[in-house]
């Protein structure tokens, strides 16, 4: 495996923060902007303010201007926090020897990105998916008990996020699609330190669908919950009545997505619980911190310097398969931002079973 750092990369090589002024973004650009000063370029869509921002205007439904803009040069790598419709913005990247770095929490999106780790290998990009808080310490967490059992048959996941958090418009539309996507499994009744036993629904987080492939673990479930319990309960409710259920009508997902945005229910404090079973051999850990996008931002920043210091072989790896980046979440707890523990109860247990 080469660990080359990457072309461009140099001290004149910029870093393209796309959606670097958003919730995510915006925290990603300040961190980068202490660590490699004069190098970072915020990306939006929205030309006066990149300007006014020292940044570009970029649109990554439009690939043309996208590739016009790479081949520009003097690229080293993109920060991806924004989701494109498919993997385009990625190839043009890869194929270019740009680093990439990717936010995003769509299944099928991210294996349309895993699906050019050739071309990636053959131009010396690395690109990093599964990159925030879940995806990302989702992943990193699930492969530290997944370890600790000597190699889970299963692992359950947990995400509790704060309703009074302004999140980004871009992570309500992604959360509220979500909820009219259809998910296997049953809600679960989870131990969460700090917020008591919550219930937790089955929902389309990208890490259930891709760790199965990276750690080998047979069966992996992510649940949500909310930590308003009255708007946990109401927005799950959404779900319920197959195909008529409400969350499937566009003007009902429309509508909840403009109530979200401007009502702020709850605190902003999120949990991560991750749980792995080897028969009978169980591991937990939890993650606890405040103001996800926040955190996911500066999730991202790591895996951006990371990249740019040459600690990431070329081709495309989700953040668990990266080796530098597993000590992620230590880091994250020395530097205050989140904190960690093992946790041997309340562990997830399938809703109206006695187990
Ligand atoms: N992995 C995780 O744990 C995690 C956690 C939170 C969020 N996310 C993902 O992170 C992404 C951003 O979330 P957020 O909360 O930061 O959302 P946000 O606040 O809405 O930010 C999105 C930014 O992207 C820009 N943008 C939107 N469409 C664009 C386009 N077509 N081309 C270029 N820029 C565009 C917007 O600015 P303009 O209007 O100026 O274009 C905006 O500043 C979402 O995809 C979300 O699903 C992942």
């Amino acid at each position: 495996m080469t660990t080359a750092k990457i072309p461009g990369a140099g001290p004149a090589g910029r870093i393209l923060v796309v959606g670097g002024h958003g919730a995510v973004g915006t925290v990603v650009v300040r961190a980068l902007d202490a660590w490699f000063p004069g190098r970072v370029l915020p990306a939006g869509r929205d030309e006066a303010r990149a300007r006014r921002t020292g940044g570009v205007r970029v649109d990554v439904g439009d690939p043309d201007g996208f590739r016009r803009l790479l081949d520009r040069g003097g690229v080293a790598l993109v920060v991806l926090c924004v989701e494109p419709r498919d993997a385009t913005v990625a190839r043009l990247c890869l194929e270019r020897g740009v680093g990439l770095v990717d936010v995003g929490a769509t299944a099928r999106l991210l294996d349309g990105v895993t699906a050019l780790g050739e071309t990636a290998g053959r131009a010396g990009a690395p690109a990093v998916l599964s990159v925030g808080v879940a995806p990302g310490l989702t992943n990193l967490l699930a492969r530290r008990v997944h370890e600790a059992v000597g190699g889970a048959d299963r692992v359950d996941l947990t995400l509790l996020l704060g309703a009074g958090e302004r999140h980004g418009a871009d992570a309500l539309r992604w959360t509220v699609e979500g909820l009219a996507t259809p998910v296997p499994g049953r809600p679960a009744r989870v131990g969460l330190p700090d917020h008591g036993t919550r219930t937790a629904h089955p929902f389309p987080f990208s890490d259930q669908y891709t760790l199965p492939g990276t750690l080998g673990v047979p069966d992996v479930t992510t649940r949500l919950c909310l930590d308003s319990r009255p708007l946990n309960a109401a927005l799950f409710a959404l779900r319920r009545g197959g195909r008529a259920r409400p969350a499937a009508r566009p003007g009902v997902r429309r509508l909840l997505r403009d109530v979200m945005g401007r009502v702020h229910v709850g605190g902003d404090a999120f949990a991560v619980r991750a749980d792995a079973w080897r028969g009978e051999r169980h591991a937990g850990l939890v993650l606890g911190g405040r103001a996800q996008s926040r955190v996911t931002g500066l999730v991202a920043a790591h895996v951006a310097r990371a990249v740019l210091d040459g600690a990431v072989p070329a081709g495309v790896r989700h953040i668990e398969e990266v080796a530098a980046l597993t000590g992620l979440p230590d880091r994250l707890a020395a530097e205050g931002a989140v904190s960690l523990r093992t946790v041997t109860s309340g562990a997830p247990r399938p809703a109206g079973s006695a187990r």
